[in-house]
């Protein structure tokens, strides 16, 4: 397979949008429709149907796992494969499924990261945990893990190319979530567990 194929894969594999498959199964009404209007996992939460967000987080973690995991089975060096892993990222990010218009990548990105390296994602799942513990904001989670991650990498792996795309992920993170950014700063960002009509 050619790396050129294998980043089309992959950006396809990225471009499923489990927060809107989900919600089908589920019968639910669709996540660009409410909250945030953000299809994935935390949004979908605030429908109310748990069941409903987890699966939207393993799917859209799952795909980015998986753009990595098949790349390594495929032969293809580490760096070629955390490529693939970046190009499922921004299939979840700028869907062709959705006009490209995605979600903002978080699920994606922590599966990305443990198919590049499990620890940089343990480092990161925990990060994540403890600020959305603390704070109660998804947002304030997911950027504080996005920072993280660039940084786990070159303690982890050292300074190769791989960490360099894992820090392109956080800029492309950073900037899906200027909205977050921007209600954060006026105070209406909507917390982590909220419903429907709390989101902005
Ligand atoms: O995972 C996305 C999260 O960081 C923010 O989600 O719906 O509150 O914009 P949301």
């Amino acid at each position: 397979m050619s790396t050129l194929l294998l980043i089309v894969a992959a950006y396809l594999l990225g471009s499923i949008p489990f927060a809107i498959v989900t919600s089908r199964l589920f019968g639910l009404e669709d996540p660009r429709k409410y909250g945030s209007g953000n299809p994935g996992a935390t949004n979908v939460l605030r429908s109310g149907n748990k069941a409903a967000a987890v699966l939207t987080l393993l799917g859209d973690a799952l795909k980015g796992w998986l753009a990595v995991w098949a790349a390594l089975r495929l032969g293809f060096e580490p760096d070629i494969a955390a490529l693939a892993g970046l190009a499922a990222f921004l299939g979840h990010v700028f869907s062709l499924f959705l006009r490209f218009n995605g979600g903002k990548g978080v699920a994606t990105a922590l599966g990305v990261l443990a198919g590049v390296d499990a620890r940089i994602a343990i480092f990161c799942a925990v990060i994540w945990l403890m600020i959305a513990y603390t704070t109660r904001y998804s947002s304030v989670a997911a950027l504080s893990a996005a920072l993280a991650a660039p940084l786990a990498g070159l303690l982890f792996l050292g300074a190769k190319p791989a960490v360099g795309l894992l820090a392109v992920m956080t800029a492309v993170l950073f900037w899906r979530h200027k909205e977050n950014i921007a209600r954060l700063r006026a105070g209406t960002e909507g917390r982590i567990g909220g419903k429907k009509k709390d989101g902005p």
